[in-house]
């Protein structure tokens, strides 16, 4: 059932006592900046990022750190207009014109799109922060196959499903022109707005599109290594530790994932090379950047983000935890993540049993927006934006 519009004002006017009381006396907002003011002098947090999110790469984590801040701070989230879908028209290369124009002008950019620097630069402020995530492409390859199995025309005609079939002749199934090809090969080159189908002869076109992408993204992270990046993103932006609390989204129970030999990542390798030199180019420029912070501070800083994660699910949950489950098993409708076709088994998260016996609007607000999935959350900040942007602008409410 879809929240009634009351509820939905109700919610947004608790959302704004609440965080009047929690941040109205630790915070300032000045000229698009925010002040944290525990330290000596003031420094300003940035406000400022494009995320691209990526698929099967743990970016969705991501995404959920940036909406909780963005509404935390009264700030503002590009959305996809309507026609788009929940993405940015993905796989289209992204247009300024894909942006509901009611989410604008925005700080921040984080839905599922193929990126295009220039469009994206018309809607977001000058200063904006690049950033994106990468996850080692073996396991992302095998994640991508398996979650859009169905989905991914190529994929449909290998026969069983079979990961190794498709594996030991991939061009017997791919063709490039194929609906949803941009999951069969390639796909994080193709979200960057690169070239999927160059031939791997061509080792000049890859070393080139990893230094386009390292001019316009000041970090990219590692799904391998996600706290630490984590602890990256932090000094990028200057926030706090308590600004990336997070808990993990959109993962497959373990029974849907499979191990991969050597034999066969070397394969996933080979055949989405320009994804693999992109990884181990970013992988050595991650570590480059934890080693220059120094490991002695990196770990003190993975121990704060963690111990503020414990107090930050203790404060929402009481000493329980969500209850990580499979999609079909989850209580509450807006908490089930989307679930691909076919038989792979998305995890989401319910309230713990002792919570969830209480009804929904007993949990606080920004504690459920935690373990709130993607398309829920997005719908929400849609509504509440909308609404901000009609009193903004002084016209009448569409009903
Ligand atoms: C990333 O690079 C580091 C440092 O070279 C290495 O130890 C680590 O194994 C790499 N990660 C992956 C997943 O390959
Ligand atoms: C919560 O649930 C646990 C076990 O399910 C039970 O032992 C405990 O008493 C409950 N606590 C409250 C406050 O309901």
């Amino acid at each position: 059932m879809r929240m009634s519009y009351k509820l939905f004002l109700a919610l947004i006017a608790v959302t704004m006592v609440t965080l009047l009381m929690q941040y109205g006396s630790h915070w300032s907002w000045t000229r698009g900046h925010l002040y944290s003011h525990q330290a000596a002098g003031p420094k300003a947090k940035h406000t400022n990022v494009a995320f691209l999110k990526s698929h099967k790469t743990a970016s969705s984590t991501v995404q959920n750190i940036l909406f909780r801040f963005a509404e935390s701070n009264g700030l503002t989230v590009a959305l996809p207009k309507q026609e788009c879908g929940i993405q940015f028209c993905y796989p289209k290369p992204f247009s300024a014109s894909f942006v509901h124009p009611h989410t604008l002008p925005a700080n921040f950019i984080t839905s599922h799109m193929r990126f295009n620097a220039a469009q994206v630069r018309g809607v977001m402020p000058a200063d904006a922060r690049y950033v994106t995530i990468m996850r080692e492409p073996a396991a992302m390859f095998e994640s991508l196959f398996s979650y859009y199995k169905q989905h991914c025309q190529t994929f449909r005609r290998v026969p069983r499903g079979s990961l190794d079939a498709f594996l030991e002749q991939p061009l017997r199934y791919y063709r490039p022109q194929d609906k949803n090809s941009n999951y069969a090969r390639n796909t994080l080159t193709h979200d960057l707005g690169g070239d999927k189908d160059r031939p791997a002869t061509d080792g000049a076109y890859a070393r080139s599109f990893a230094a386009e992408v390292e001019r316009v993204f000041s970090l990219v992270m590692i799904t391998e290594h996600f706290d630490e990046s984590l602890v990256l993103l932090r000094h990028l932006l200057s926030w706090d530790p308590e600004d990336i609390v997070y808990v993990k989204f959109n993962m497959r129970t373990p029974g849907s994932k499979r191990r991969l030999t050597p034999s066969l990542a070397g394969k996933i390798r080979a055949w989405n090379w320009i994804d693999a030199h992109l990884y181990d180019h970013f992988n050595a420029s991650l570590w480059r950047r934890l080693s220059a912070l120094g490991s002695a501070c990196v770990e003190r800083e993975v121990r704060l983000l963690h111990a503020a994660q414990e107090r930050l699910l203790r404060r929402c949950f009481g000493g329980w935890r969500p209850l990580l489950r499979s999609v079909g098993k989850i209580r509450n409708k807006d908490l089930r993540p989307w679930q691909p076709l076919g038989q792979v088994d998305i995890l989401g998260y319910d309230l713990p049993a002792n919570l969830s016996r209480r009804s929904l609007s007993s949990t606080s607000e920004l504690c459920l927006k935690l373990i709130m999935p993607e398309n829920t959350y997005a719908r929400i900040l849609m509504r509440s934006q909308s609404v901000r942007y009609h009193q903004k602008h002084q016209q009448t409410l569409q009903p």
